[in-house]
């Protein structure tokens, strides 16, 4: 066995090749399952006791050099060092994943439902194919009423008495239709225009409605909860309602938030005055109480609604709304401080 192992030793010694498959034939000759060190190995098993210390010592002195051998030629060939793996540490431990964030729309819906949560808002939702009742008739739209007009509809080819709703106000028709005061909901979605020039030149955007409705609800219930609402989102402690008109509600208003002019930016955002509108609101009209089944004469209510892309762009200020479509992780990212 002796005499085998120096054998083996002198031809590993001598043993040089630099193409691979020449390697891989002498790591089987040797190494391999039926190899040369196995036979050895096997061999070992069967000499007698007192030899097996200084033979165990040769036997492993031939195999740590044909180990060594099949290393240093891997090493030094060109092919292998070329592979893609080369010169990479696999064991490594990898770096931390980059986490994503809430779009900045979905963090300020939230936000918003937050703050109607706190003080008993419940959310509804509705669907956004609508019939002409929810979305017009069932709030006060007359049949070829100019008001109709307000809101570039998107009309549903092979059935005209269904579009794509242009308000979430159709849900607040749902809501009251199916169930009675006190009502104190707030209803977030998707709505859509047919609007080719204007901030909303994508013909979808989002919107959040209000409504609450109960017995001896007044305007002072409105302007306070639509004050809290400037205070909570935007810590702005002043609003101003100005005349409006929508035909769900009388009388209407237009909310302002007195945002303040301490800046150019001020200056730009508020075009000089100081104010930015933020909402559409009002005290729902009889007629629309009437119409879904609700006694005007025992309940009153208010509703308002708002755009969200709109109060997401003047609460951080991003001056062009594709920003919130092209989904550039550079824009995404400065949003990753909250929810
Ligand atoms: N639905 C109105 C719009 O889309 C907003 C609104 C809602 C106004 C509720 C008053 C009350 O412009």
């Amino acid at each position: 066995m002796q005499d085998k192992i120096n054998a083996y030793l002198g031809e590993v010694e001598a043993f040089d090749a630099t193409d691979e498959a020449a390697i891989e034939q002498f790591r089987i000759k040797f190494a391999g399952r039926k190899g040369l060190l196995n036979d050895l190995f096997e061999e070992f098993k069967t000499i007698p006791n007192d030899q097996k210390k200084i033979m165990g010592q040769e036997l492993n002195k031939l195999k740590t050099a044909v180990q060594a051998k099949i290393e240093s030629l891997s090493a030094g060939n060109d092919n292998h060092a070329s592979s893609p793996l080369s010169g990479l540490d696999l064991t490594r431990p990898a770096g931390a994943g980059e986490v994503g964030t809430r779009h900045p729309l979905s963090q300020v819906r939230k936000e918003i439902l937050d703050i109607f949560s706190r003080i008993g808002f419940t959310v509804e939702d509705g669907p956004e194919i609508e019939d002409d009742w929810h979305v017009f008739s069932g709030l006060n739209f007359p049949p070829e009423h100019p008001a109709r007009d307000m809101q570039d509809t998107f009309f549903i080819e092979k059935n005209p008495d269904m579009v794509l709703r242009t308000h979430t106000s159709s849900v607040q028709v749902r809501a009251m239709e199916n169930s009675q005061p006190p009502l104190r909901i707030v209803m977030p979605g998707r709505v859509f225009r047919n609007e080719a020039i204007s901030s909303r030149a994508h013909c979808q955007f989002h919107q959040i409605e209000g409504l609450y409705i109960d017995e001896g609800v007044s305007f002072a219930d409105m302007k306070q909860t639509l004050l809290y609402f400037a205070k909570e989102f935007f810590g702005k402690a002043k609003i101003r309602l100005r005349p409006s008109y929508f035909p769900f509600t009388e009388p209407s208003a237009e909310m302002d938030v007195y945002w303040g002019l301490n800046s150019e930016a001020d200056y730009r955002i508020t075009k000089g005055t100081g104010w930015l509108e933020i909402l559409g609101c009002g005290m729902v009209d009889p007629n629309v109480l009437q119409a879904s089944g609700i006694d005007p004469l025992k309940y009153s209510g208010f509703a308002f609604g708002m755009g969200i892309e709109r109060i997401t762009m003047l609460r951080y200020q991003i001056d062009d709304l594709r920003m919130y479509f092209e989904n550039d992780v550079r824009f995404l990212k400065q949003f990753n401080r909250l929810v």
